[in-house]
C-alpha cells in the first residue's frame, strides 16, 4: 500500500516536471515541451523513416526483428519511423511490440515509433487481412460510404497490430488509362476522387478503440503524379497549372477538409521540376494557399532520386537542402541513414537552421501525441479477435457486388437454366491473385500459393452456386507467359475441345497484377494471346461471357453484337469471385457504373471531361453501367432558370425502376458551362447520389447545389473565375438549360 502510494507520488512528480508526459495537456504543448528537451541528433532522427527490411533478420520484409539493428537505429541514430513488412497478425504484434519496447523503454526520452504501412485495400500485408476491392473498382459503386466503411474495416484489422500510419488514400486523379497505378485511384473524375478520398480519410482517422492509439491517413501523391507524358510510372508530367488547380488539386483539398493528418509527395517531376524540391508546390501552394499543416513525407528514397533520376541536383546534400527548403518534414530514406548524416552536416554548416528543423519535428511529435502513441505505443493482442471474421468477408462481398460493372448484356445474363455445360478459361478463371491484385501480402501481389486462403476464385464460386451444371475449366495459370503463341499452347487445344462441347463460354481475361513501374505498358491492347482467345471464342457463335480482371482498361478487339455479356471487375478483392458469380446467376442485380472511360483504341484516349474541340471516343463512356432491367429518368427540373452566384439551386429528377428486381442506381448530375474564356470541359460531374429502388418503384431525387460551385473555375494562378452565361444540366438523356445572370 505504502509502496503503491510512493510510486504514484513519483510518477505525478515526473509528469509535473516533464509536461510532455501529461496527457491532459494539448498535443501542441506537449510537443513543444518535448522538442525543447531534444538534442539536434534526436530531432533529425525523428525526421527519418526506414524500411522494415533494414531491421529484419534476413533483410526481407519477413517479420523477424533483428534486435541489434533496431537498437542501433533507434538508440544510436534516433530514427523515429519505420515502414512495411508482411506476415501473420500474431507476428505483426510481436514485431511492432519489439520495436516500440526499444523506443519507449531504452531511449532517454521514450518517444514511440510511428509505424507506416500501405494498407491500400484492406489490411493487405497481413495474412488474415480482408482484401477489399482496389479503389478503381470501389469507385464504380459511386457510393462514397463504401470508402468510409472500407477505411473503418482497414483500421479495425490493422491499427491493433501496430499499423498506425496508413499511406492511403491515393488521391491522384486517374485520367490517364495507361498509368500503371490507375487501379489505385478512384477513377478519372475529380469529384469522385474527392468524395471517396475524403470518406476514406474520415473513416480511417475516426476509428477508436479502447487502449489503442488512433490511426493517421496519408493523402498521396501530391501533385500531378498520375498523368505523366509518357504514361510510364514516375516519368515527367507536363500539366498546365490551370489543369492542376481544376483537376488534380480538388481531391487533396477535400482530404484536407476531412482533416487528413499527413501527405506524401509525388516522386516524379512536374513541369520541369521534381516535386520534392518544389517550393512552389510544397510551400506556396500546399502550406500557404491550401493551408495544410500536417506532416509531409517524401516518397521512397525520393531525395536521392532528385540526384540519380531527375538529375536536378549534383549530390544528395544539395537535394536534401532543396527538399527541406521546399517543406519536407520526413524522409522515407528506407535503406540507410545518409539523410541523418547529411542533415547534421547541413545544420553544422549553417545551411539549414535548427529553427527549420524544429518546425518539422514539432509537427511529427504533435502527430504522435494526437494519435495517443505516447499513452498507447503497443499493439494489442486482443486485436487478434478482429481478424478473419466472417462478417468482414461479407463486407468485402457487398463492396464487390456494388462495384462490378455490367458493360454489355445481349440476352446472356443471368445465366439461363438450359446453359448446363459451361466452359470457363482465361487467367482470371481460377486465380486468387487476379482477384486481389497487387499490394496483397507482397508489393506485386503474393504468388498464388501465398494468397489469402479465404479468397474464393470465380470457378470455385460458380461451382458452388451452380452445382448441377457441368463445368470444364482449362488450366491457364501462366497462360500468357509460357507458350510463344496461342495455337502452340497445349492449353489452347484443350480449351478448343471443351468449348466445342459447351453450351456457353466464360472467359476471365485481363492483366496479371503489377505495381508502379512494373506495370508500365507499351501498348494498351489486351495482350496478343488473350485477344486471340477472345476472337476464337467469338467465332464459335456460342453465348459468351467476358469478365475483365485488370488494373486499367485494356483495349479489346471488336466485340460481337449478340449473345455476349461483358463484366468489368478490375481487382475486386477476395470476395470478387463470389460477387461475380452472384451477378452471373442473377441473385445480385449489377449496379456499378464506370468511374473512368473505357477506351476504344489505344492512342486516342480521353477522359469524359475533355475540351469541347476534342472528340470523345470510347468503348464504354464514363458513367456507363447496365442493370438487369431498365431504369428510366424523366422531368429534370431546376428551382429557377436564372440564378446569381450567391444562390442555392435545387434540381430534381424522377427515377423509375421498370424491372422485376430491385436496383441500386447511381444518379449522376453533369453540367456543361457553355462558354468560357479558359475553355471549358464538354461535361463535368457536379453531384451524384445512389438510390435503391424496388421493382416498379419511382422516386424523385433532389440535388442542392451552390451556384458558385457550378459557375466558378480556377485560372492559371488558382484564382476563381466567374462568368455569366448558360449552363446545361444533364442526368441520363434529360437536359435543361439555366443561366447565370450578370
Ligand atoms: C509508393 C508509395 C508507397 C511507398 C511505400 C512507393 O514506391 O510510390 O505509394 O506508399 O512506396 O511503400
Amino acid at each position: 500500500m505504502l509502496i503503491g502510494l510512493l510510486l504514484l507520488v513519483i510518477s505525478t512528480c515526473s509528469v509535473l516536471a516533464q509536461p510532455y508526459k501529461n496527457k491532459l495537456l494539448p498535443p501542441e504543448e506537449r510537443a513543444k515541451d518535448l522538442l525543447g528537451r531534444m538534442s539536434l541528433d534526436e530531432k533529425i532522427g525523428q525526421m527519418t523513416q526506414l524500411c522494415a527490411s533494414s531491421i529484419t533478420l534476413d533483410g526481407t520484409k519477413k517479420l523477424d526483428l533483428n534486435l541489434s539493428k533496431i537498437r542501433s537505429y533507434i538508440i544510436q541514430e534516433h530514427v523515429g519511423s519505420f515502414l512495411s513488412g508482411t506476415g501473420k497478425a500474431e507476428k505483426w504484434i510481436e514485431f511492432i511490440r519489439g520495436i516500440q519496447e526499444v523506443a519507449v523503454k531504452e531511449t532517454r526520452l521514450g518517444i514511440p515509433i510511428l509505424f507506416g504501412m500501405d494498407n491500400v485495400h484492406g489490411s493487405n500485408y497481413t495474412d488474415e487481412g480482408t482484401m477489399l476491392p482496389h479503389n478503381l473498382t470501389l469507385s464504380c459503386s459511386f457510393d462514397a460510404k463504401l470508402a468510409y466503411q472500407a477505411a473503418q474495416l482497414t483500421a479495425l484489422e490493422s491499427i491493433g497490430l501496430g499499423h498506425i500510419w496508413n499511406f492511403a488514400p491515393v488521391l491522384d486523379v486517374g485520367k490517364n488509362p495507361w498509368w500503371p497505378r490507375l487501379y489505385e485511384t478512384f477513377g478519372e473524375d475529380p469529384l469522385v476522387c474527392a468524395r471517396f478520398g475524403s470518406a476514406f480519410v474520415s473513416g480511417f482517422q475516426a476509428y477508436k478503440e479502447k487502449d489503442l492509439a488512433q490511426g493517421a491517413s496519408c493523402a498521396k501523391h501530391f501533385i500531378g503524379y498520375s498523368d505523366p507524358k509518357s504514361s510510364w510510372d514516375r516519368t515527367p508530367s507536363e500539366i498546365p497549372d490551370q489543369q492542376l488547380y481544376e483537376v488534380f488539386v480538388p481531391p487533396f483539398r477535400a482530404a484536407f477538409r476531412a482533416g487528413v493528418k499527413t501527405l506524401m509527395v509525388n516522386s516524379g517531376e512536374l513541369n520541369g521540376e521534381p516535386v520534392h524540391g518544389s517550393k512552389k508546390w510544397l510551400h506556396e501552394q500546399l502550406r500557404k494557399n491550401l493551408g495544410f499543416d500536417g506532416v509531409v513525407l517524401t516518397d521512397i528514397k525520393d531525395i536521392l532520386k532528385m540526384v540519380e533520376m531527375h538529375r536536378a541536383y549534383e549530390n544528395e546534400e544539395d537535394a536534401t537542402l532543396a527538399a527541406i527548403d521546399a517543406g519536407i518534414d520526413m524522409s522515407m530514406a528506407c535503406s540507410n541513414t545518409d539523410f541523418i548524416r547529411i542533415m547534421k552536416k547541413l545544420v553544422t554548416e549553417g545551411k539549414i537552421s535548427e529553427n527549420r528543423i524544429n518546425q518539422s519535428v514539432q509537427r511529427i511529435l504533435k502527430l504522435k501525441f494526437e494519435l495517443g502513441l505516447f499513452e498507447f505505443p503497443y499493439p494489442k493482442t486482443a486485436s487478434l479477435k478482429n481478424m478473419s471474421r466472417p462478417e468482414h468477408y461479407r463486407q468485402a462481398l457487398e463492396a464487390a457486388k456494388e462495384s462490378i460493372v455490367m458493360l454489355e448484356n445481349q440476352d446472356v445474363l443471368p445465366l439461363k437454366p438450359e446453359m448446363k455445360h459451361i466452359a470457363i478459361a482465361g487467367p482470371g478463371a481460377h486465380s486468387r491473385r487476379m482477384l486481389n491484385g497487387a499490394w496483397t501480402l507482397e508489393w506485386l501481389g503474393a504468388e498464388e500459393e501465398r494468397q489469402p486462403a479465404a479468397t474464393v476464385t470465380l470457378l470455385e464460386a460458380l461451382k458452388k452456386k451452380l452445382p448441377q451444371s457441368k463445368w470444364t475449366w482449362t488450366d491457364s495459370v501462366g497462360f500468357d507467359r509460357k507458350a510463344k503463341s496461342l495455337e502452340e499452347s497445349t492449353y489452347f487445344q484443350t480449351w478448343k475441345n471443351e468449348a466445342e462441347k459447351a453450351d456457353i463460354l466464360v472467359l476471365a481475361l485481363g492483366e496479371w497484377p503489377y505495381s508502379e513501374f512494373k506495370g508500365n505498358a507499351s501498348d494498351l491492347m489486351l495482350d496478343e494471346k488473350q485477344t486471340q482467345l477472345l476472337q476464337y471464342a467469338q467465332a464459335t457463335g456460342k453465348p459468351l461471357i467476358v469478365i475483365l480482371m485488370e488494373g486499367r482498361p485494356r483495349v479489346l478487339p471488336k466485340l460481337r453484337k449478340d449473345k455476349m455479356a461483358v463484366l468489368f471487375a478490375g481487382h475486386p478483392g477476395m470476395a470478387g469471385g463470389e460477387a461475380l458469380a452472384e451477378i452471373m446467376i442473377g441473385s445480385c442485380n449489377p449496379s456499378g457504373k464506370l468511374s473512368f472511360t473505357y477506351p476504344k483504341n489505344t492512342v486516342h484516349t480521353l477522359p469524359y471531361y475533355h475540351k469541347m474541340s476534342d472528340k470523345y471516343e470510347y468503348a464504354w463512356p464514363f458513367g456507363h453501367g447496365l442493370h438487369f432491367g431498365d431504369v428510366n429518368y424523366n422531368s429534370l427540373q431546376a428551382s429557377d432558370s436564372t440564378f446569381q452566384t450567391s444562390d442555392s439551386i435545387s434540381i430534381s429528377i424522377s427515377v423509375s425502376n421498370n424491372s422485376k428486381m430491385s436496383v441500386k442506381e447511381a444518379v449522376l448530375l453533369f453540367q456543361t458551362d457553355e462558354v468560357g474564356r479558359i475553355t471549358r470541359p464538354a461535361s463535368q460531374l457536379v453531384d451524384f447520389k445512389r438510390v435503391e429502388l424496388k421493382p416498379g418503384e419511382s422516386r424523385k431525387i433532389r440535388f442542392q447545389l451552390l451556384a458558385k460551385d457550378l459557375c466558378t473555375y480556377p485560372d492559371g494562378e488558382g484564382r476563381e473565375v466567374t462568368e455569366p452565361g448558360f449552363h446545361r444540366l444533364r442526368i441520363g438523356s434529360e437536359q435543361i438549360r439555366i443561366r447565370l445572370k450578370k
